[in-house]
């Protein structure tokens, strides 16, 4: 799992790692808003380095620029995507303006991000490369994982709303074929409330006897990146409502979660690489 990048869960990474896979021929594939394009080669030298040398590649002028987003481990204060401004005094809050913006940024801003990232911890560890893989940050609050499954089945003869629900998923309808550390995900499933992580689901995470998408266990399997967020307030029910109702089990070969607030800076019109499902 060493060799498995860790993903944070900016969509605008995800979107740039994605940009990665399928580049091996065609600058065309990199589709990304001009703003975007200094830190998407700032963070993938190899690409920037191979169009410095194909002189048809349109992007030279971005490629040299010192930027970064903010959650990079080695992304410099002033080189970052933005300082927070923070207007106001600080007194009563912190003892100076630069902790007011530190704090903002660690607890609003990339520096959150990057805090998930270092906490990244296997749960369920694949041995094969079909297998699924499951990691997540401290207490469930941010999770990755590969060919994972979800059984809704019992949702569509669920009579009662499910907002702010913690049984939404039960024992066994999410997981995956892939050494599973329980003890770990135990440990970390601490912060049981409905949006406080993803623990509420994640607990309930199984080991799978087979691997599902290979066994055609599954009604739908989707590969594009998912990302599965748990929306505040009224919003929280799309979460896992099911479109089609003939559609119970659902793969999803590359699953991300998180919540809505904490991906803000993510910017949606962006996204077109990407199926977004509000189950
Ligand atoms: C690159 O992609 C564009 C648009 O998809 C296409 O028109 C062009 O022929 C491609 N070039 C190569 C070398 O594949
Ligand atoms: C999905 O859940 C339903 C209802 O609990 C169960 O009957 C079925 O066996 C499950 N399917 C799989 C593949 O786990
Ligand atoms: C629901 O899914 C089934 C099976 O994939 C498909 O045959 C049917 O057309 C779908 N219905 C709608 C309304 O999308």
């Amino acid at each position: 799992m060493k060799n498995l990048k860790t993903l944070n869960m900016c969509t605008i990474f995800l979107l740039s790692v994605l940009v990665v896979q399928v580049l091996c021929d065609n600058f065309s594939t990199i589709n990304l808003p001009e703003e975007h394009l200094p830190y998407y080669f700032a963070n993938f030298p190899k690409v920037a380095e191979k169009c410095s040398k194909d002189d048809d590649c349109p992007y030279k002028n971005n490629l040299n620029a010192e930027k970064c987003w903010g959650y990079e481990y080695n992304c410099k204060w002033n080189k970052q995507y933005s300082i927070p401004p923070c207007p106001g005094d600080h007194k009563g809050w912190v003892k100076t303006k630069y902790a007011q913006q530190t704090t903002f940024y660690a607890q609003a801003d990339f520096g959150y991000v990057k805090q998930q990232l270092r906490e990244m911890r296997v749960l369920c560890e694949p041995l094969f490369p079909d297998d699924s893989s499951l990691e997540c940050s401290e207490h469930l609050r941010f999770c990755r994982g590969r060919n994972i499954m979800l059984n809704f089945t019992k949702l569509a003869s669920r009579e009662e709303p499910i907002r702010y629900k913690m049984d939404v998923l039960s024992e066994g309808d999410i997981g995956g074929y892939c050494d599973f550390y329980k003890d770990k995900l135990d440990e970390n499933a601490d912060h049981i409330s409905p949006l406080q992580s993803w623990g509420p689901e994640m607990r309930y995470f199984t080991r799978l006897n087979r691997r599902p998408i290979v066994e055609g266990d599954c009604d739908v399997v989707i590969e594009k990146p998912t990302f599965i967020m748990k929306i505040d307030a009224s919003m929280y029910n799309i979460m896992f409502c099911i479109h089609n109702s003939s559609i119970y089990k659902i793969c999803i070969t590359n699953l991300f979660t998180s919540m809505l607030r904490k991906i803000k800076y993510c910017n949606f019109k962006f996204i077109q690489h990407f199926k977004i499902n509000f189950f």
